[in-house]
């Protein structure tokens, strides 16, 4: 048993928790999972995975992408981006759900299907599903070899390495990075970006690793926060645009490692309800960095204080607008609007798993959780 432990101890190369490691390893593995894949000098992205598709993508009129949980969310974050730079509609559904329904699929159609473990039924059923109405199906997976890839056309691996945590953090933020590969892949096929703006795209993408880096260096300032509010009982999150699945991850890591019933909301969706939820006991958590909503973030923080809520806002470096309002505010590094999620994320994973040693719960191990779903 003490060689078990000693063992156990080893693999987590001196942190505390999994946990706490995938969430030091994410410098590493958005590295690895752009490694090979950009050359920002030429403006150009390769995904081999994919190129015998390349005719499909230029062509193609529609994407959906099914997933569950924390992928989903990156799901989420993929229409936007894919949207944004290939301008193709995207629709993103829960797996469950769409398997479910009869959904409408043709052999026109390109479904994406985003797993960690590449297992969880619910996803690969929605794939067999997908698959025959003909659809093309593209699959983003961590653990390679695994069911959904081997159920797909094609694909891109993640090579975030092994996750044991059954909180997805390291996985979230690759399955982001390959998503913002895939948008910009299939925008120079289809010729919807400009050489130039790839450049700087591709450029800026390829330091992400390093603002990872020091966006990590907010862990001690967010173990404070963490302190002040781990005996709270709700917390919302909101965040707008591609921030919007940020807040829905952050909500997510909270519920499920430290028990806090916590949501994440659209932040303009406050005042169709969940506003009326805000008191003195609700900390609310804002992703309100200096991005195209940033201005109609500020008043929604404002609605939150003049009801007497406590504001903890993700701001970018040198915001001082934002810093007057809330009760506290972590920063991380200014980037373009494409990449807010990959550093946002971090900070709010720090946040969750501080809180949720605070109140002494299984971090890597969470009651009633499986790491991977394989049950419907
Ligand atoms: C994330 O923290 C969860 N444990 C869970 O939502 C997970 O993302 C979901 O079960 C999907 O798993 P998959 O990525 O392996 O398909």
């Amino acid at each position: 048993q003490k060689l078990e432990l000693q063992l156990e101890m080893l693999e987590k190369g001196g942190y505390d928790h999994f946990m706490l490691k995938e969430i030091y390893e994410q410098p590493r593995s958005v590295r690895d999972c752009l490694r090979g894949r950009i050359y920002p000098q030429q403006g150009k992205v390769q995904l081999g995975g994919v190129k015998e598709y390349v005719e499909k993508l230029k062509n193609v009129d529609r994407i959906i992408i099914v997933a569950c949980g924390t992928s989903w969310h990156a799901g989420l974050v993929g229409e936007y981006l894919i949207e944004e730079y290939a301008r193709v509609p995207v629709e993103v559904e829960y797996a469950s759900e769409f398997r479910y329904r009869n959904p409408i699929i043709t052999e026109k159609d390109l479904v994406i299907a985003i797993s960690q473990s590449g297992e969880t039924a619910d996803t690969m059923a929605a794939i067999e599903l997908a698959k025959e109405k003909g659809a093309t199906i593209f699959g983003i997976c961590n653990v390679v070899g695994a069911s959904i890839p081997r159920l797909s056309h094609a694909g891109v691996y993640t090579h975030a390495g092994p996750e044991i945590g059954v909180a997805s953090t390291k996985a979230f933020t690759a399955q982001v990075t390959a998503l913002t590969l895939m948008a910009f892949y299939i925008a120079q096929q289809r010729g919807t970006i400009t050489e130039s703006k790839l450049i700087e795209y591709l450029t800026e993408l390829n330091e992400i690793p390093t603002l990872i880096e020091k966006t990590l260096k907010t862990n001690d300032h967010v173990q404070i926060i963490a302190d002040k509010f781990k005996d709270s009982t709700n917390c919302l999150f909101l965040g707008r645009g591609s921030s919007f699945p940020v807040a829905l991850e952050g909500a997510l890591k909270l519920k499920e490692i430290s028990y806090i019933h916590a949501e994440g909301y659209p932040a303009a969706e406050m005042k169709h309800g969940p506003i009326a939820l805000i008191d003195e006991d609700m900390p609310v958590v804002f992703i309100a960095t200096k991005n195209s909503s940033y201005e109609k973030v500020i008043s929604n923080i404002q609605e939150v204080r003049a009801r007497g809520g406590h504001v903890i806002a993700i701001v970018s470096e040198g915001d001082t607008v934002v810093r007057d309002m809330a009760d506290y505010v972590i920063e991380i590094p200014q980037t373009s609007e494409a990449f807010v999620p990959l550093l946002a994320t971090i900070p709010l994973q720090l946040l969750s798993y501080h809180i949720a040693v605070m109140r002494g719960c299984n971090v890597d191990q969470p009651r009633n959780l499986a790491k991977s779903v394989t049950v419907e």
